[in-house]
């Protein structure tokens, strides 16, 4: 009897070509931008001690209460797929001691998240981010400078159709105050009695709630803005004079809290208006008391992290073209054995030169072989017969015009730089 075929596991997916490129294209342009602000790549393991998150992301979030891919090891230990990367990141440099060295450090970071949430568009358990975080400082030039990468990325992809919300939520020095005006509030609501336990937890975590009849309930809500001390002030309103300098636009968003605890003063979400209900295509803030909350000592830090996956909805609903995955400039279409011979070498040379070039394989026929070098994107064709071989050369043809040249064996490499440089004038070799 035959076996069922396997199938992925609900809320992941397999990134299939041609989607291929355009992921590369979304973390080549995360890269591009933090580099050009200095920031240095790093990689922390893919799970970690489940506690990391408990303290570091906060119990009261649904990130910790529901959502965590948590197991006992078999040697004991109590572990937990990452569902974000803020909290190792911090914890890879406290245990390593860089913030005893030169601050701010500057960290960016690629890889897979793990959240057990209900699959819908745009929200997954399997998911993407590329990230950044600078940890040491608390000048609000970070806060800005990560702002305006964000921008930038999404710009640099063609994406036109995206908001930036912006919010304040104070810290320690005016959070308790306001906390205390927005339980106040909140005891005069009807809420069920998990929310009620919410609120005991965390107060603010309620501002989030996504349900119609609790946000119709939180209208009058007291807001943090109201209540931010005059330093946090002042610190919200250097970030956004950065953030003018630099031509950027917000919408000020006194409700936005983040799904994360860790976070004080600054906090950002970049939304798309093409997605639905999960929008949030980024987002991030400052988490001046993570190090503390991990047994480290007082390390102010800012970062926000790009969903890959969402960012990918995006410029789909934009229509931003992804590139091709796997396309080529020149195809080689070789006729017969000796001539596949031939056709490699050519192919490896021009490689080498840093083209893209492709062969046909298999030993096809010639209708078989040019209709894979159409397949294959590519604007030239190399093709090589038996009468070419004799006269120790190569057919060189256009593909959109069907002209064709005859090319001496050791002129191939040049003349195909040439043609494509001809082509599109400005290309460099890949
Ligand atoms: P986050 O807002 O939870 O922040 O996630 C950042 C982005 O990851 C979201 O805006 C969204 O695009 C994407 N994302 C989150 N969950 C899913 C999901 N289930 N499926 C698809 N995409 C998802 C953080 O994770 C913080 N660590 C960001 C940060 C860095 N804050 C400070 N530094």
């Amino acid at each position: 009897m035959s076996q069922p075929t396997l199938r992925a596991p609900k809320g992941t997916f397999d990134l299939l070509p041609p989607q291929g490129e355009a992921v590369l294209a979304v973390r080549e342009a995360m890269a591009q931008q933090v580099r050009l602000a200095g920031y240095a790549y790093i990689e922390t393991p893919a799970f970690e001690h489940t506690s990391l998150f408990v303290r570091g992301v906060g119990s009261s979030t649904d990130v910790v209460t529901k959502e965590m891919y948590s197991f006992h090891s078999k040697g004991g230990d109590d572990l937990t797929l990452r569902p974000e990367g803020t909290a190792s990141v911090m914890r890879a440099v406290l245990e390593a001691g860089l913030v005893n060295g030169p601050l701010p450090l500057k960290l960016w970071y690629s890889g897979s998240f793990y959240r057990y949430e209900r699959p819908q568009a745009g929200r997954y358990r399997h998911f993407s981010q590329v990230g950044a975080e600078a940890i040491g400082s608390d000048d609000p030039a970070l806060d800005a400078e990560l702002i305006v990468t964000g921008i930038d990325i999404y710009r640099s992809l063609g994406l036109s159709r995206v908001r930036l919300l912006l919010n304040s939520l104070g810290d320690e020095s005016d959070r308790p105050a306001y906390r205390a005006a927005l339980v106040e509030f909140l005891d005069t609501l009807d809420l069920d009695e998990a929310t009620r336990e919410r609120a005991r937890i965390n107060p603010l975590r309620v501002l989030d709630d996504k349900r119609a009849e609790v946000q119709a309930q939180l209208a009058k809500a007291p807001l943090m803005p109201q209540f931010l001390s005059a330093a946090n002030r002042e610190h919200y309103d250097t970030v956004r004079a950065l953030l003018t300098d630099a031509g950027v636009e917000w919408d000020e968003s006194p409700r936005l809290v983040r799904g994360l605890d860790y976070y004080t003063r600054t906090a950002f979400e970049f939304v798309h208006d093409g997605l639905g209900a999960q929008s949030a295509i980024g987002g991030g803030g400052r988490y001046d008391g993570l190090a503390t909350s991990l047994g480290g000592p007082s390390v102010p830090a800012v970062g926000w992290a790009l969903g890959v996956d969402r960012t990918l909805l995006a410029m789909r609903a934009e229509g931003v073209a992804p590139l091709e995955s796997g396309a080529v400039d020149v195809f080689a279409v070789p006729i017969g054995e000796a001539a596949a011979r031939v056709a490699f070498g050519l192919v490896v040379a021009l490689r080498r030169a840093g083209v893209r070039a492709d062969l046909a394989v298999d030993g096809r026929g010639i209708k078989g072989a040019m209709k894979a070098a159409d397949r294959s994107g590519a604007s030239l064709a190399l093709v090589i017969g038996d009468r070419d071989l004799e006269q120790h050369e190569v057919q060189l043809k256009t593909m959109s015009t069907g002209d064709q040249v005859s090319v001496p064996l050791e002129h191939v490499v040049d003349d195909v730089l040439a043609a494509l440089q001809r082509a599109t004038p400005g290309r460099k070799a890949q």
